[in-house]
């Protein structure tokens, strides 16, 4: 039985739920920080999984949340700016203080998660400049062995992607308006990028380095929105924006409950999320196609029940 103590900052969202189950499934203790414990509850049906309510951002009280860790995580992360955090304090001031508290309570090893092309020279939008002085930081850090991921976007049963475009377009009527159509991802798979870091913390070899994940098959935002209507039955004739009506639509949609769509959004999309070369091999892990997978949460019965439990949540809260 494996009893390493792992440490996750960030994980009661998406990746970390995938994460944390993987993790336990290969005999991993796991203590997972959050802000709000109430509102990370599923993760406690999770043996094995200790859920802690604490204030990551004072330095003090994350240390003592780190003692006794054989590794820590860091999977926290904004994709828009609101009230409760910005860019700076999620990706530049908390890696600073998780790099401190390692320091403080003598844990060497960190995995951090970045994102694809926070690493560019001079990135376009400030999610992809804040991610990269995170990771800069983590890298250049004395006394860690770190390693840093920097995943395409992300797919699987909860992603905030696909299941994105399939809300919009059950609301849109007839039409809908695409910003950034030609902007081009290779969505990876969320199990894919758990599996990487849970191997991450066997090899040695990763450490010091920095990895770029995507799917095997790049696709422009129109096929994507094209195939989540096929499939979620939501047919639509798409209409692809040029750039200043994209800036436009994002400049209206930044004032929508949940900012569905902002002017850093639309700035990220202008470079080309693909990675330069194939998932990295050390991982021994062949990712898997977005058609393998999509389509068991995306299919019409799979998502009218999706809508169906959204509803009841929206009700129950
Ligand atoms: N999903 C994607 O497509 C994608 C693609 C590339 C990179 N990433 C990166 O992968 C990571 C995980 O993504 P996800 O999709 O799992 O996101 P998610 O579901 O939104 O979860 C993000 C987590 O970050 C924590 N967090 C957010 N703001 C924070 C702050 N100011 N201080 C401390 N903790 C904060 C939250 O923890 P609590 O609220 O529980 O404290 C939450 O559990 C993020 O860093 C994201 O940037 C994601």
């Amino acid at each position: 039985m494996n009893k390493q103590q792992i440490c996750i900052i960030g994980g009661s969202g998406f990746v970390g739920l995938h994460l944390c189950a993987r993790l336990v499934k290969q005999g991993y203790r796991i203590r997972v920080l959050t802000r709000n414990a109430e509102a990370a509850k599923d993760l406690r049906v999770l043996p094995g999984v200790e859920l802690r309510q604490a204030d990551v951002h004072d330095p003090a009280a994350l240390a003592a949340q780190l003692q006794n860790q054989t590794a820590v995580i860091n999977l926290a992360g904004i994709l828009n700016e609101h009230r409760q955090g910005g860019f700076q304090a999620a990706h530049v001031e908390l890696p600073r203080r998780i790099i401190a508290a390692c320091q403080t309570a003598g844990v060497r090893r960190l995995l951090h998660m970045s994102a694809l092309k926070a690493d560019m020279a001079e990135p376009p939008s400030e999610y992809l400049r804040s991610k990269g002085e995170g990771e800069r930081l983590v890298l250049a850090a004395d006394d860690l062995d770190a390693t840093v991921f920097r995943p395409s976007v992300i797919f699987g049963p909860e992603d905030q992607f696909f299941n994105r475009f399939a809300r919009l377009l059950a609301t849109a009527p007839g039409v809908f308006p695409l910003a950034c159509a030609e902007a081009r991802f290779a969505p990876v798979y969320v199990g894919d990028v758990a599996e990487a870091f849970t191997r991450a913390l066997r090899i040695k070899e990763t450490i010091g380095q920095g990895y770029e994940l995507c799917g095997p098959k790049p696709y422009s935002l129109h096929e994507i929105v094209d195939y989540v209507a096929r499939l979620s039955g939501h047919r639509r004739y798409i209409i692809a924006l040029g750039p200043r009506l994209s800036r436009l639509q994002a400049r209206i949609m930044e004032f929508l409950p949940g900012k569905p769509f902002t002017r850093d959004n639309y700035r990220s999309t202008l470079c080309d999320s693909l990675c330069k070369s194939r998932f990295p091999e050390i991982f021994g892990i062949t990712p898997t196609p977005v058609e393998a997978i999509v389509p068991g949460y995306l299919g019409p019965r799979e998502h009218n029940h999706y809508l169906s439990r959204l509803r009841q949540r929206a009700r129950r809260d």
